[in-house]
């Protein structure tokens, strides 16, 4: 599992040094795994501004984006759902969204996955399908356990909630039978500060960390005590992989995001990191945003004037609160985004090779859900339009692709870390 940190871009990302270690120049495993790729393109190398600076992170020559073929494929859709969507651990909800004797369903690809938290307050996770002949056994999103068990709608069969067969309704057994031999067909699950992610994999390492020891960026951000204000869903027609190249440059935001560029500078020059421009250490004295990143002078969060009412989270440093956010992605399914009032999630689903589904959870303190003050709603007006302009970009995108003319796209200096991304999910299918 790898996970990047983001500078400061509601849907753009900024990741840090671990790509530079491990493609100091992005070449040498894109020229590996592209090897590959089907594609008839020729790209000619070429040298960037930059190639003597060893920080300078941007691509140093022209790189193979994908072949096409890869975000419309059926078949290489499925090649994905095994190798990386029921390989890697997938963010589903908040802890606190499931309550004792209830349960969560979770769908990843054709994987139907029933989250459970028991009387004593253990979540568990098993595959929705029944021992007996496999039925589901909750067809409903969430709901709670009336009778304290798991009651198969076919035949009856009853689970406990820890997953063991409790009983099985007939006039007679097999000699043989042996309910031990039936418990439900267990999925790992891990909860970290208050958020529940699942993972198919058997083999998966359990206490998952989403972020490992590089979760600095959200550490005073009060993730336990969220409470969740505000949430919206909605399904994008593009290719699982569009919706996270689009998350991972900024070459797009000058024209996608005009509103966003006001408030964040940095993002009106097209790159996310300030290491992406190659004169870079000549602006390290330029003490402006638009040089160093992070929010603009005098505006504190993202909301539609850049202003709130809201007190900060506590635990904020000075410093969180003149960044003004704090993000991280952990792909394939969340981002984390943080400002000073609000914290996001936005989970990523992929719903077949042509549609993903963007789930977007706004969490707030109780104190400023309680603040007739706070106008949370011009946060989320301000951040629901920025997705709308990625999402509608991305099936824009979507579209193009299907050109018999072409083969595979290129990309720019200022999209290394989408190559990163493309060579993460290659490395999975290998
Ligand atoms: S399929 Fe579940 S009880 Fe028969
Ligand atoms: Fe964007």
């Amino acid at each position: 599992m790898q996970s990047v940190s983001i500078s400061f871009s509601s849907f753009c990302l900024f990741q840090d040094s671990i790509f530079v270690a491990r493609f100091p120049f992005g070449q040498c495993a894109r020229s590996i795994s592209m090897s590959k790729a089907s594609s008839n393109t020729k790209v000619k190398a070429r040298e960037t501004s930059g190639a003597s600076d060893e920080f300078y992170v941007g691509l140093r020559r022209l790189e193979k984006s994908l072949p096409k073929s890869m975000y419309f494929d059926p078949a290489q859709y499925d090649r994905e759902l095994k190798a990386v969507w029921y390989k890697e651990w997938n963010y589903v909800c908040r802890s606190e969204a499931i309550d004792r004797g209830s349960f969560r369903r979770h769908t990843i690809g054709d994987q139907n996955i029933l989250i459970v938290r028991d009387a004593q307050g253990d979540l568990h996770a098993y595959h929705n399908t029944c021992r007996h002949r496999g039925s589901s056994l909750c067809t409903e999103q969430e709901g709670k356990f009336h009778t304290g068990s798991i009651v198969c709608p076919y035949h009856g069969w009853t689970y406990a909630l820890d997953g063991k067969l409790s009983g099985v309704p007939g006039l007679s057994m097999p000699s043989d039978f042996d309910k031990a031999s039936f418990s439900l067909f267990p999925v790992a699950v891990s909860v970290w500060r208050g958020f529940v992610f699942i993972n198919l994999d058997a083999t998966a390492v359990p206490n998952f960390e989403p972020f490992g020891a590089r979760v600095a960026s959200l550490a005073n951000w009060p993730l336990e005590d969220l409470r969740l204000g505000y949430s919206f869903s909605e399904k994008i027609a593009c290719n699982w992989k569009i919706f996270w190249e689009n998350s991972s440059e900024c070459y797009h935001c000058p024209g996608v995001h005009p509103e966003l560029a006001q408030l964040v500078p940095m993002v009106g020059r097209g790159i996310l990191d300030k290491r992406q421009d190659p004169n870079w250490q000549e602006n390290q004295h330029k003490p402006h945003p638009r040089f160093q990143g992070g929010i603009a002078e005098g505006v504190m969060t993202y909301s539609m004037n850049g202003q709130t009412k809201a007190s900060p989270f506590p635990g904020l440093t000075e410093e969180d609160l003149h960044t003004g956010i704090g993000l991280r992605t952990n792909w394939p399914s969340l981002i984390i985004a943080a400002n000073i009032d609000v914290v996001r999630t936005i989970r990523v689903r992929p719903l077949g090779a042509e549609e993903t589904e963007v789930s977007v959870e706004y969490f707030f303190s109780e104190e400023n859900l309680a603040n007739p003050e706070f106008d949370r709603e011009s946060n989320i007006e301000f951040t629901r339009r920025v997705l709308e302009q990625d999402a509608r970009i991305c099936e824009i995108n979507q579209e193009g692709l299907r050109s018999v003319e072409f083969e595979s796209g290129v990309l720019m200096p200022s999209e290394n870390y989408v190559l990163a991304f493309q060579e993460w999910v290659l490395s999975r299918l290998d």
